[in-house]
Parts: C-alpha cells; sequence; structure tokens
C-alpha cells in the first residue's frame, strides 16, 4: 500500500528519487519523504500530501545527493503527518529508513526498547525497525539489521541509509514485494517496491525474497541469504522504454485508461485465436488438458474489481464449461474452512498481482495440493511467482487507482479461458468460432461506445447531484451492476449499491424514491423482459431509471428517464460495452463533484496489506 523507492548514481540523484515516487504514488499518496546522504551530513524531508508539494519545492533546494531513499504512504499506523511520514530516524539520528507493510508485534518490541530507554518520537510500527536496528548496531550495519527484522511478525520491504556509511543503501523484504535493479548504461542502482517505477528504463532487474537481504553500493549489489551468505541471483531484462508513464493529452489517467480499451482487449486475445476461430490457446500455459478435463471444481479468488471479473468467470465456464465453480472474495475466503483439494483449480486474479488478501489466500490454498493459475496484469509479481501457471491480460500499466482497462481485459481472457475449457472438455453444441468471432468484433464496438462520450457526459450532469444510487441487472448484467457500482463509489464517492434485479421486492425496494435513482442494465436478451418488469416497479416509487441497453422499444422509452443505447453483441460479452459506458459515466459524474479522480481519497491502487 506504500512505495519505496532508492537510488545510487554518480550524479545528483534528488530529482529521479522524485520521478521514481511520482510512478508509485498511485500506491498511497497520504504522505512522502526522501533521505539521502550529501559528503558530510543526512539530508531529510518529509511531507504529508503529494510528491508533487517537493517538486514545486525543488528550485529552493540546494542539496547534492549520492544516493536517497523514498516513499509514498497510505497510513496504516498513525496518521498521515508530518512525524509520521518516512523516512523515519532513529534517536541518535544516524539511520533513515522506509517501510512498506505492516510489523504485528512492534508494541511488544517498542515497550521493549522504551524500558532501554529509547525515546520514541512517532505511532508507527515503522519508527520501531529503525530503533531495534540502532540498539542492535556495534559496527556491522548489516548484522544489526538482519538481527533486528528477525525478531519482527509480520510483513516488510524496507531500505535504509547509515550517515556513516556514505556510499550504501541495505534492503531487505519479507511479504512485501521489493525489486532490485541495475542500469549499467547511467551506472546506477535502484530499488522499488514496484517495476512501475522504473517505466522508461532499460534495467537489468531482480527481486528480493523472503528474509534475503541486499547491501547496494555504486559498484556492485551483493544479495545474502537469511544466515547472511552471499547468494547468485538470477536477474532478467526490463526494457520498458517504449512504455510512457504520461496521459497523453487526457486530464487524469482513468480517462486515457478508458480510451485504451479497445487496444487492450484485442492484446488480450491477440495470438491465443487460432486455426480460423476453432482453438484458443495460451503462451507458457503448463495445466495439463488432462488434469483440466477432470476438474472437480474451480475456486476463484479475487477482491475488487477483479473479483466482479471473478463471478463474471464462474457465470459463464458453468454455462460453457459445465463445471462447478466457486467465486470467492479473497479476504472471506482465508476465514473459513476450505473444501479444495488437488482435483480442483484454484485461479487468483489481480491486476497488480500484490493484493495481500488474495496472495494470503493463495498461499493458504497451496496447503491443499490444489493447481493455482494466476491472470494478471503483470509478469513481475508476487502472486506470478506463487503461481502453478499464469495468464498474463497484457493491458498494460494502469496507474489510476480505479481499474477500468484491466477488468475488461480480465473479463477477456476468462471469456477465452472458458471456451478453452469447454473445448477441452467437447461440451457438445459449443459453438467456439461464433464465440470467437463475436469476441474479435468487440474492439470496434467499444469505439461505439467511447463516440457516446457527450451523451453520457450530459447525463453525468444531471444525475451528479444525487447521493445514492442504485444499480440493478441480473445473471452477467448483475455482475457489470457490480462493477459500475464500485466505479461510481470509489471516484466519486456516492453511496452507490448493486442488486440482483430480482432481490429489490425483497427490501431494498423500501429505499426506492425520487431522489434514489437506479442504473439498469438490459444488455442481455435473455433477461431484458425480466427486467423491464423489475424497472416498472421502480417507477411507480418514482425513482428516476437511467437504463443501459441494447435493444430499443417502446417499453424501455415508456419506463426508463434516460437511455443509453450500445452496440448490440451476444449476452456473454455485453458486460464488455456495458462497462465501458457505465466507466464513462462514472467518470464524468466524478468530475461534475471535483474529486481527486486518479487517487481518490482513502484508496490506493495496490492494497498490499490486509
Ligand atoms: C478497482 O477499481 C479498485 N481499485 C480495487 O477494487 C481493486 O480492483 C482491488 O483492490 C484488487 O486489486 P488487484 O486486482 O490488483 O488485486
Amino acid at each position: 500500500m506504500c512505495g519505496i523507492f532508492g537510488l545510487i548514481s554518480k550524479k545528483n540523484v534528488l530529482k529521479s528519487c522524485i520521478n521514481g515516487l511520482k510512478l508509485l504514488e498511485y500506491r498511497g499518496y497520504d504522505s512522502f519523504g526522501i533521505a539521502g546522504l550529501t559528503k558530510d551530513n543526512m539530508f531529510l524531508y518529509k511531507k504529508p500530501g503529494k510528491i508533487s508539494l517537493l517538486e514545486e519545492n525543488l528550485k529552493n533546494i540546494k542539496v547534492h545527493l549520492s544516493l536517497a531513499i523514498g516513499h509514498t504512504r497510505w497510513a496504516t499506523h498513525g496518521k498521515p503527518t508530518k512525524l509520521n511520514a518516512h523516512p523515519h530516524m532513529d534517536h541518535k539520528s544516524s539511520i533513515a529508513l522506509v517501510h512498506n507493510g505492516i510489523i504485528e508485534n512492534f508494541d511488544e518490541i517498542k515497550k521493549m526498547l522504551i524500558s532501554k530507554n529509547i525515546h520514541f518520537q512517532t505511532d508507527t510500527d515503522t519508527e520501531v525497525i529503525v530503533q531495534l536496528i540502532t540498539y542492535y548496531y556495534k559496527n556491522d550495519l548489516i548484522k544489526a539489521t538482519k538481527k533486528a527484522l528477525n525478531k519482527l511478525i509480520g510483513s516488510y520491504a524496507i531500505a535504509l541509509i547509515h550517515k556513516d556509511y556514505p556510499n550504501q543503501i541495505i534492503a531487505s523484504s519479507k511479504e512485501s514485494p521489493l525489486a532490485i535493479a541495475i542500469d549499467e548504461k547511467k551506472d546506477e542502482m535502484l530499488i522499488s517496491s514496484d517495476p512501475n517505477a522504473f517505466l522508461g528504463k532499460d534495467l537489468n532487474i531482480t527481486f528480493l525474497s523472503n528474509n534475503e537481504i541486499a547491501l547496494i553500493t555504486n559498484k556492485k549489489i551483493n544479495i545474502y541469504s537469511n544466515t547472511l551468505n552471499l547468494l547468485n541471483k538470477k536477474y532478467e531484462r526490463f526494457n520498458s522504454k517504449k512504455i510512457s508513464a504520461n496521459k497523453n493529452g487526457y486530464e487524469h489517467y482513468m480517462l486515457k485508461e478508458i480510451y485504451e480499451q479497445p487496444i487492450t482487449i484485442q492484446k488480450a486475445y491477440f495470438g491465443r485465436i487460432l486455426d480460423f476461430n476453432k482453438k484458443v490457446e495460451f503462451e507458457d500455459f503448463n495445466l495439463s488438458k488432462n488434469y483440466l478435463q477432470n476438474l472437480n471444481h474451480i475456486f476463484i479468488l479475487a477482491c475488487g474489481t477483479s473479483y466482479h471479473a471473478a463471478l463474471y468467470a464462474k457465470y459463464l465456464i458453468e454455462d460453457l464449461a459445465k463445471t462447478h465453480v466457486f467465486a470467492e472474495i479473497a479476504s472471506e475466503m482465508r476465514m473459513k474452512e476450505l473444501l479444495i483439494t488437488n482435483k480442483d483449480l484454484a485461479i487468483a486474479i489481480s491486476q497488480s498481482g500484490e493484493t495481500a488478501d488474495t496472495l494470503l489466500a493463495t498461499k493458504l490454498i497451496k496447503n491443499y495440493d490444489s493447481n493455482i493459475l494466476a491472470i494478471i496484469n503483470k509478469t513481475n509479481s508476487t502472486l506470478s511467482r506463487e503461481a502453478t501457471s499464469y495468464i498474463f491480460v497484457k493491458a498494460g500499466p494502469e496507474f489510476s487507482v480505479c481499474s477500468t482497462k484491466a477488468f475488461t481485459s480480465q473479463i477477456t481472457v476468462m471469456y477465452l479461458f472458458a471456451i478453452y475449457l469447454a473445448s477441452i472438455k467437447k461440451i457438445d453444441k459449443l459453438n467456439t468460432s461464433l464465440l470467437l468471432k463475436e469476441l474479435k468484433k468487440i474492439p470496434s464496438k467499444i469505439k461505439k461506445v467511447l463516440k457516446l462520450a457527450p451523451q453520457i457526459k450530459i447525463l453525468a450532469k444531471k444525475y451528479s447531484k444525487y447521493e445514492k444510487f442504485f444499480f440493478l441487472g441480473r445473471n452477467y448484467m448483475y455482475v457489470a451492476a457490480l462493477e459500475a457500482a464500485l466505479k461510481l463509489k470509489e471516484i466519486s464517492y456516492i453511496n452507490a449499491n448493486a442488486y440482483p434485479a430480482g432481490e429489490l421486492k425483497h427490501g431494498p425496494l423500501a429505499l426506492a424514491c425520487e431522489d434514489h435513482p437506479v442504473i439498469a442494465f438490459l444488455s442481455n436478451e435473455k433477461t431484458y423482459d425480466k427486467m423491464l418488469s423489475n424497472l416498472m416497479e421502480i417507477k411507480a416509487r418514482n425513482a428516476p431509471i437511467l437504463a443501459i441497453a441494447s435493444k430499443k422499444s417502446k417499453a424501455i422509452e415508456d419506463i426508463a428517464d434516460d437511455v443509453i443505447y450500445l452496440p448490440k453483441t451476444i449476452d456473454e460479452l455485453s458486460i464488455l460495452p456495458s462497462s465501458v459506458a457505465s466507466q464513462l459515466l462514472a467518470y464524468y459524474i466524478a468530475k461534475e463533484r471535483k474529486t481527486d479522480i486518479d487517487q481518490p481519497r482513502n484508496l490506493a491502487k495496490s492494497v498490499t496489506v490486509e
């Protein structure tokens, strides 16, 4: 949930450190800080708010840093104040440390250190780490750091510098990702919670495994095991020179990423539909056909928007492949008895591949010998390393906290997987060719939806004044309603709730009234008529109705106050145009309400704490 960045270079590293932190700010933006070493002392600058505050003030900061570590924070322990911002110093002001993760036994360690007359300045768990290192430090910094880290219970990715070691950064991690990179051309050494911070560079990169510790200087990087034996780590090429991290003229990353969807949906299926729409294959896929043919159940686990992709996949796999699927919210799955065996398949869906709830549920499942298939948008992620096999959704870096293109790419990949599984199981009546031809028409249909933006913008102005919404749908359209409600909720702060339309009369209908509009999804042929009768119930309670449909009828024109007509496609794919339309609606309503669309309050892009 926070971002750590650091680098050592021959040139002044302050600006590079700011740029690295800006690329991590989507992970948390309550406060930021940078610590570095000049030739004779420690530099420390930290504040609540966003890194742009430092960038604006840079001209007044005359300092040359040979190395620096930085942090963007999503507050877990302690309010987002200057005091609680990272980096944290020890009581001797000799060490500066940044941390991502949660230390569960920090209170007990803090009490021990206070009993040794060590004075604490903050109420963060992170300060305990830096004070404990200093407490153990005699004259070997690596040993003192390792001894302190071995006392911690919980998760951490840390980086630290010491005023008496002007040319080194120490880094370590446990259950929290930390990438180490070498830029040979620029003769720089870098660390980051997330390779996103290296965008635009061509590097050799490796990841610390649990309990490993790195000693980084401008000459070399030594990585040691938990017992401080020197390791020979494998580095891989990470060339992101062609990937841009800017908004390309869009006002927000979210809008840019919405408009990328005709291309990203195509990328999700490109090269995976073979033999003239007769076959689906996935590259580097190592689950055997025999294993998949004889599956008992599938458990799909995820969080947030990715959970909505999981629920969609449940409906579709059961429809097409006739395999029983459980769609599980990962944080809930961890709290119950898992009836999973090695005859079952677990599928973990995660854009970031770093969501703690999903990772922890995945770790739990590994105890049941079940294979794990990861559906991810980042190949260099913890989840991709934990899984038996993975399918890359290829949506490209998604910076807006609000997931859009990653979701539609997840839907596309799960659609392909359902067809793949059904064809392996030789399900008769499976019309693979029709299903795949329809998928290939989707990018042009999404372009048509994007052309509706002016109409959607007008509707957003009208509906932005309401403080609560129902989102309704049935079957695949219920999933569309869930996802649309989450979009609106998280970027406009409106109380938006989704229900299966048939559920309304069992309670929620009590809320229907003129200041509680309903947004209804009717782009499924199978549920169209039922939805119309549900809307009649709503209309009778004077609630405003905005229908999102692909079929015109006198009934819908009479019942709905407004209708957004989408290009028609098969029921199994109608969630894609419906989602893009509701993404635009949420975006323009949030714009009307002047919220921070790319970095909404209280949220972060990658929830790496449970
Ligand atoms: C989506 O708009 C949200 N930002 C959030 O629900 C997100 O989908 C969830 O945190 C899961 O993230 P992941 O896909 O990276 O695991």
